[in-house]
């Protein structure tokens, strides 16, 4: 018997013979162990989190706070079936495109999905990128900013608000390295953006958007009340 250095309750435990003196073999008890244990597991998905980069203001958004409401019940279910594939090892070879009008909750549906994949994987890597945020990011850079993320190499990466940015040619050869990267490394996207295809295409540019019509399942997220009105009422 020992007495554990975690709660302070005796169990059972061998002792082991060193140096003439007798010790117990463990110094904490099992349940004590066993809650380490997870604690770490905690600990090291919150730190695979903080590396996708998604703002605070998303913390709350998951599968389980998304609302069934009936206008967007069916990108829901496409989103969590297509969430649970990956997790299963399904060699899925497009991504989504969730297009919709402005509220309808089509980042908090993104953002759903990046949590149930880092949290239940630990190999899996993933970025989230506001586009507009990034390209800006990426100007800044030139000057003496920090340079935003590469979004090379990781397993999955969001490509959020596509088509909100101000239009460039700069913009645009940005956005086609980048997809066209993705395409090459055979990997995976998620694009929210509030535009139609030919809507789309006349910001992004033919080539990107035909790649992304390849790389990309579209998924309608319309809703007719915007949340963030409702939030805001
Ligand atoms: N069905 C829903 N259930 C719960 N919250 C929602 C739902 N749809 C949107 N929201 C919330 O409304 C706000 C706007 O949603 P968001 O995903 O940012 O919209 P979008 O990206 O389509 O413009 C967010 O705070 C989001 O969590
Ligand atoms: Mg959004």
């Amino acid at each position: 018997m020992a007495k554990c250095l975690g709660c302070g309750r005796e169990f059972a435990t061998e002792q082991v013979v060193l140096l003439g003196q007798t010790f117990p073999a463990e110094r904490y008890c099992d349940v004590c162990r066993e809650g380490e244990i997870v604690e770490d597991e905690q600990r090291q998905a919150d730190i695979r989190w903080t590396r996708v980069r998604v703002p605070s203001a998303y913390d709350g958004c998951t599968f389980e706070t998304f609302e069934p409401v009936p206008d967007t019940r069916n990108a829901l279910a496409v989103c969590k079936q297509w969430a649970k594939e990956l997790r299963a090892g399904t060699d899925l070879r497009q991504g989504l495109l969730l297009r919709g009008n402005p509220g309808a909750g089509k980042t908090h549906l993104a953002v759903a999905i990046l949590r149930e994949i880092i949290w239940s994987d630990q190999r899996k890597t993933a970025l989230f990128l506001n586009v507009p945020a990034w390209l800006n990011a990426l100007r800044e850079s030139y000057g003496d900013g920090e340079p935003p993320p590469n979004p090379s190499g990781y397993d999955l990466v969001v490509l959020d608000d596509l088509g909100a940015e101000d239009w460039s040619s700069w913009a645009r050869d940005r956005i086609y390295n980048l997809v066209n990267q993705r395409e090459q490394q055979r990997s995976l996207v998620i694009v929210t953006t509030n535009h139609e295809w030919p809507d789309l295409a006349g910001r992004v540019g033919g080539p990107t958007a035909s790649r992304l019509r390849r790389l990309a399942r579209e998924v309608h997220v319309d809703a007719r009340d915007d949340f963030r009105a409702r939030d805001a009422a």
